[in-house]
């Protein structure tokens, strides 16, 4: 990560060992003159400790990003870029689409890839979901892999079932050398964008199950260095309590992440 206004080191959490990570994933929101402006903000609000506590990835809308680059850079402001999503394929005629590379060029660090807003709208299937997983580490850059049950898979019981072959279907085919890099993000699809969010022991164990299916795959080394966020109406309020969860390492925020406020406070909570 670069460094800037202080030279203080992103340093692990002595519990687990693993790197927080806090995104905010800003969907279809904000255009690049506010994206500017939010991010100079937020880099107001946050205090050099914030950042030797959690790495913070900011996931704007395409549009956004090269002038979002140029201020990070040109300010040695410490925020990883972030995207929502790219193509699979590295160039060519796929009208309307961005490519892993042409994002890597643009020094975007981390993609979300399968987000539930994507597979659902935009009939994101495994097999894509899988295959943008592949373009991301191609491009040298940190997929954050999104996977959640419905509310009917839910109350079904079958979340467990929907999480590992979830999971598989994106992840199975790496190496345990990217496998170990990936960085999933448990969104409960019940929970994204309604205000309710999932309780610390819901979170907590769909976490587990993910951490699961990592050791049953690649072994525990691996299963220990995977980093998982949790994603779902996180705000300033519950911020905390998921942050002090065994297998969650970080969030994944939207609705609470436009506004630098009540961002800052989620980082600082
Ligand atoms: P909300 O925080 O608005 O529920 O959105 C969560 C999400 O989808 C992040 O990717």
């Amino acid at each position: 990560m670069a460094k800037g206004r202080n030279d203080m080191e992103l340093r692990p959490n002595p519990r687990t060992g693993r790197y927080r990570l806090i995104s905010a994933n800003w969907k279809m929101n904000l255009n690049h003159l506010e994206a500017i402006q939010a991010v100079q903000k937020l880099s107001f609000l946050l205090r050099p400790a914030d950042y030797s506590y959690v790495e913070i990835s900011i996931h704007p809308p395409f549009t956004d990003l090269r002038p979002l680059q140029l201020l990070i850079d040109s300010d040695q402001m410490r925020f990883r870029l972030g995207a929502q999503n790219c193509h699979f394929e590295p160039s060519g005629a796929f009208t309307g689409e961005i490519s892993a590379p042409m994002l890597a060029k643009l020094n975007v660090s981390h993609v979300i890839i399968g987000h539930s807003e994507r597979r659902q709208y935009f009939c994101e299937t495994d097999e894509i979901v899988r295959a943008k997983v592949e373009a991301v580490f191609r491009s040298q850059m940190t997929p954050i892999v999104c996977v959640g049950e419905t509310l009917q898979e839910r109350e079904q019981g079958s979340t467990e079932a929907r999480l590992r072959s979830q999971v598989e279907a994106a992840l199975s085919f790496l190496a345990p050398e990217l496998a170990e890099r990936c960085v999933v993000a448990y969104e409960p699809i019940w929970a994204i964008g309604t205000g309710v969010s999932a309780k610390p022991s819901d979170a907590q164990a769909g976490a587990s199950i993910i951490r699961n299916v990592f050791d049953s795959f690649w072994g525990n080394e691996v299963a220990r260095k995977v980093r998982i966020q949790y994603g779902g109406s996180v705000n300033p309020t519950n911020a905390a309590e998921f942050m002090e969860l065994d297998d969650i390492d970080g969030l994944l925020v939207g609705t609470a992440a436009l506004d630098p406020d009540s961002f800052a406070r989620i980082i600082q909570a």
